[in-house]
């Protein structure tokens, strides 16, 4: 465990302002279920053949994956929460370590889990820096083109699809950062063209959207000493960012205003959506 955290404090120290990039993303949810016997049926349902994020996404998913009532509670539970979700900004770059670390331990995972009361902004750009050359910029990133490839790359698929962080900690949780590019879009945004997104990467969309990832990331306040940097419902203290690299989980769920979603332990309900032994 030491080990681990000493992981998340591999911090990548520049006295460099940098910038960033945002996103959004939305979603997902419901862990769970093969078959559901509580209906009752001896059928087996045709196989599921949508991603766990999408189960939801519409009653004939639902219902192909045998999670409908799941949904609808889900559904349900979601249209009635009124506090605003813990918003958690990272501000990070693609192949620092310790970024590598947070991003695929601790903040991906504390998201499939509190995705109903957290959003989540990733903006890759870190203590990178820019210089004005004619109509577009030029980037300098702290581990080099590759990473500012890495960066680029990421950046282009927060602009393209809502499924990118699926796809961003399948790069940042490989071997290779950039290798794994091509295949874990394949996998985990199949709906994104891989010719499309190198479109973006070599071209001026992708500069004109990494030079605002830079605006963004220079505009902290207070101005960012280290990566990867934390802010919660856009406020970057040394003791959030310590909750943060410590337990993100714990930091949302005590700071989520609204009912606290049986994730945060606080509901004794009796989870149902096992796969029977028959
Ligand atoms: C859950 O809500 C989403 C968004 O409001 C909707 O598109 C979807 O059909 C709902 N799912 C079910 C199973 O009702
Ligand atoms: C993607 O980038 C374009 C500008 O290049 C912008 O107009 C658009 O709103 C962005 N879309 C998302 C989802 O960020």
């Amino acid at each position: 465990m030491s080990g681990l955290l000493g992981v998340f404090f591999n911090f990548c120290r520049t006295s460099v302002r940098g910038v960033r990039l945002k996103m959004k993303v939305h979603l997902l949810l419901i862990l769970a279920v093969c078959l559901n016997t509580q209906y009752g049926s001896s059928a087996l349902p045709d196989s599921c053949s949508y991603p766990p994020s999408k189960w939801c996404s519409s009653l004939h998913s639902a219902v192909q994956c045998g999670v409908l009532k799941q949904c609808l509670e889900s559904n349900f539970t979601r249209s009635h929460q009124t506090a605003d979700p813990v918003r958690v900004e990272l501000y990070y770059e693609s192949l620092c370590p310790g970024c590598r670390g947070f991003l695929t331990q601790m903040l991906f995972p504390t998201w499939l889990m509190l995705s109903d009361i957290m959003a989540v902004t990733l903006v890759p750009y870190g203590n990178a820096q820019e210089k004005p050359d004619e109509q577009k910029y030029i980037f300098l990133c702290q581990h080099g083109e590759q990473e500012c490839l890495g960066n680029m790359i990421e950046t282009c698929l927060l602009n393209m699809t809502e499924n990118a962080f699926y796809t961003i900690f399948c790069m940042e949780s490989s071997n290779d950062v950039i290798k794994s590019a091509k295949s874990c879009v394949e996998v985990s945004s199949p709906e994104v063209s891989w010719d499309k997104l190198m479109t973006c990467v070599n071209g001026n969309q992708g500069n004109q959207l990494m030079h605002q990832n830079a605006m963004k990331t220079k505009a902290l306040n207070p101005p960012h000493e280290y990566v990867p940097w934390v802010t919660i419902n856009g406020v970057h203290t040394e003791d959030l960012q310590n909750k943060a690299m410590n337990s993100l989980f714990t930091l949302v769920c005590s700071m989520y205003k609204g009912t606290k979603p049986p994730a945060c332990g606080s509901s004794q309900r009796h989870y149902k959506s096992y796969c029977h032994n028959e």
